[in-house]
Formats: structure tokens, sequence, C-alpha cells
């Protein structure tokens, strides 16, 4: 993809990646895909911040030639040691020697681990401003955002904030690289919460701390390394992310995700009466069979909404695996303060119900109902099941 103008002298040259089906090993990324922005700010002084992963390094280096040659770079920027960040520095320090790396303390011990590259990094103190003529980058360190050492850089006279993870998403760039400019802005948003779930959700209370810190700032655009960047409005997918990170303590917002799974049907048909119910009492369902949908999506929708609903039966006395999976998921991602129930049938003795017990406490949270049916359940089980449905939309309302 051709170099962006994003402001006079500021250029993206980012990689966009269509080929990498999971992300960080873990996420699906396959029909979304992902961008690697990169910035090249060309002054008296040139500097690139953020870099790339390891891919389309050619075509990466040829966007940077088409505006410097590679020996008058002078700094290169790390925000964020990730690897889909970094990826490209070994070889950019081979044809520049002699652009320095900027980076936090934090940093600088990982550039030497993951890269050994000890000599010319230079360690950039919080709040430390550095001049490239008529352009001046400050830097401001916001730890766990997406990890210890990241930071974000800003940029004073044209006001563009170069925010690394936070405020970005999935979804490789589709030809327009604003969002004002782009047509999918719905597909944006929702990756943008996917991967706000998936990668950053755990350190919510981080994110808050970053933009609270942040919040003095005049800023003009948004310019992340994942997805679009934000000109027209940049104050939206900050509103967005903060919106999202309070979800950690409030739970999040009206709606339901019914997760499940069903070895024979028995568990689907009841869980579907349940959904039923639920919708008559006005409150959106989000359905995701846990055998299928990869957890990705499944964490996007449970990051999001209040209510839980945990379908699954009883599989060698424990919870059904592709659930459970995503249980575990939850945990390990601190998805917490949400209001649950649980359905499933079991065949004799049962055992599933006792581990979504465990779980939410665990998960800390609140489980309202936990309903096992014998086999297929009776009728008057169905009928109890949708009552339970409307019972558990209308206290999410309420
Ligand atoms: C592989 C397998 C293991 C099972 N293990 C148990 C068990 O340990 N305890 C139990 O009560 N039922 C067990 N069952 C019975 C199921 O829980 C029961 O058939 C239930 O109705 C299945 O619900 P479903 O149609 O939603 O898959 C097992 C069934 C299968 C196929
Ligand atoms: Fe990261
Ligand atoms: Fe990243």
């Amino acid at each position: 993809m051709p170099s962006v103008e994003v402001r006079p002298g500021i250029y993206w040259i980012g990689v966009n990646d269509h080929t990498t089906d999971l992300f960080e090993g873990l996420w699906p990324i396959t029909q979304e895909g992902v961008s690697y922005n990169s910035y090249l700010i060309v002054d008296q002084k040139n500097a690139i911040v953020d870099l790339a992963k390891s891919l389309k390094v050619d075509e990466y280096l040829a966007q940077m030639n088409e505006h410097i040659p590679l020996e008058s770079l002078n700094y290169i920027i790390l925000n964020h040691m990730e690897p889909d960040h970094t990826g490209v520095l070994r070889i950019l320090r081979k044809l520049a020697p002699q652009a320095v790396i900027l980076c936090s303390p934090q940093a600088k011990d990982m550039v030497s681990a993951f890269y050994g590259i000890s000599e010319g990094v230079q360690v950039v103190r919080d709040g430390e401003r550095i001049d490239l003529g008529e352009k001046k980058l400050v830097f401001y360190h916001v730890p766990m955002v997406h990890w210890p050492e990241t930071m974000v850089t800003y940029e004073e006279k044209t006001r563009v904030l170069f925010s690394c993870d936070a405020f970005g998403g999935y979804g490789a760039l589709q030809g327009a690289i604003f969002e004002d400019e782009c047509p999918q802005f719905d597909f944006y948003i929702r990756e943008s919460l996917r991967y706000f779930a998936n990668i950053v959700a755990k350190y919510s209370a981080m994110v808050l701390k970053a933009i609270e810190k942040l919040s003095p700032l005049s800023i003009s655009i948004v310019a992340p390394s994942h997805g679009l960047i934000w000109r027209k409005n940049p104050g939206r997918i900050i509103e967005l992310y903060r919106k999202w990170s309070q979800y950690a303590e409030s739970g999040g917002e009206v709606g339901v995700t019914l997760l499940y799974g069903s070895m024979y049907g028995n568990t689907e048909a009841m869980v579907d009466a349940l959904a039923q119910g639920i919708a008559e009492s006005g409150v959106q369902v989000d359905m995701f069979d846990a055998r299928r949908v990869h957890p990705s999506y499944i964490l996007a929708s449970l990051w999001e909404k209040k209510g839980v609903v945990v379908g699954a039966p009883t599989y060698e006395a424990g919870l059904f695996p592709p659930v459970a999976q995503v249980l575990d998921l939850a945990l390990r991602k601190n998805v917490k303060h949400k209001r649950a129930m649980y359905l499933g049938s079991f065949g004799w003795s049962g055992g599933a119900r006792r581990e979504v017990e465990r779980f939410a406490r665990e998960l800390g949270w609140e489980m309202t109902v936990a309903f096992e049916f014998h086999g297929g359940g009776t009728k008057e089980d169905r009928q109890r099941i949708q009552q339970l449905g409307r019972e558990f939309g209308a206290s999410l309302r309420g």
C-alpha cells in the first residue's frame, strides 16, 4: 500500500496484513486482517514512530524511501516493544545504523533481550521533549497499555497523538485510512471492541489512567498503530475506549451474551426457549455456539454485555469443554461483575452446574439461576425456562 500523508511532513507508512490468520498466535483475523501503522516524520531531523511486524519488509522500506533515504533517518521511536511494532527493527538497524532508538527505560532492556541491540539506544523520560526542527515530540509513559514499557508520542505542532496499541483495532485498511473517509465504519468499531476485549481490556484501569494523563493535551488526530486514523472526530475513539474500560467495574450495558454448546440438542432446545423469554423482555441477546465460534468473538460480547447465560450439558461429570474453554478465558481476562444464569441437560448425576458455579465464584459473577434438567426436559421445564428468560431480561433492565 502506498504511503499516505497524515499532515504535512507526517506520513503513514504501514504494513497492511491480509495473510496472518492468528494475531498474537491466538486471535483470528483471517477474515478481518490487521494493519501495523508506522509513521514517518520528515523535518530537519527525521523520525519514525513505531515500526511494523516483519512482513512485506521490501514494501515497508520502499514507502520510507519515497520520502527520505534511509541514511538520513535520525530517530526510531519505539512506543511499544511487542514484535507487531518492532519486527523490522534488526534489519532497519543494519540499513540505518546511525538512527538512534528512543524508548522508555523498561523498553531498553527489552530491545537488548529481543533483538540483541544495546548500542545507540536512548531512554526517554516521562514527559521528555525532543526537537525535530519545526516539529516537537513529547513522550508520555502509559505502562500496561499494553505492556509495562509502553509509551505514546505526541507531536506538538500538528497535535497528532501516536498512541500505538491504545485506540487501535483489528481490520486491515481497505483503501481509506481515515475514519471520515471510511464506508465500513461500523466494521471498524466492532473490530475495535473485539481488539479491546482480546488485548487491552484486562488492563482497563491502566487505560483509564492513560486517558486521564493525556486529557490536558489538545489532540487533532489519534494515530494508533492498528486500524483507522481518527482525524474528524478523534474524541470518538477515546470515548469508546473510556466507555469500554469502565465496563471492567460496571459489568457492561444492558444485554445478554448467551454462550452455549450441546452434544445432542437437548440443551440447545431449552437455550432457544430461554432466548425467546429474554427477547420478550425487550433485551438484546447475542447467541454464540461455543462449538464453532472462536472465543475471541464471544469475549467481545461478554465484555460489553452485563448479562451472561451459560448453556451447556454435563460432559464427564463436568462442563461441556467448548463452553468451559470460554469461561476459562473469561477468567484469564478478568471479565468480572456480570449477572449470570446457567442452563443445561444431564444424563445421570450431572456436574456441569457445579463447574459453572465454581467459575462464577472465581469470576465474581452473580449467579441468579442455575437450572439443570434431566435428558430432554419436560414441557413444564420449557415453560419455566422461558419465564426465567423474561425475568432475567427484566432484572437487567430494572
Ligand atoms: C461423552 C458424554 C459424556 C457424558 N457425561 C455425563 C456425566 O458425566 N454425567 C451426566 O450426568 N451426564 C453425562 N452425559 C449425558 C449428557 O449430559 C446428556 O446426554 C445430556 O442430555 C446431553 O445434553 P445435550 O443434548 O444438550 O448435549 C454425557 C454424555 C456424553 C455424550
Ligand atoms: Fe501490544
Ligand atoms: Fe500492537
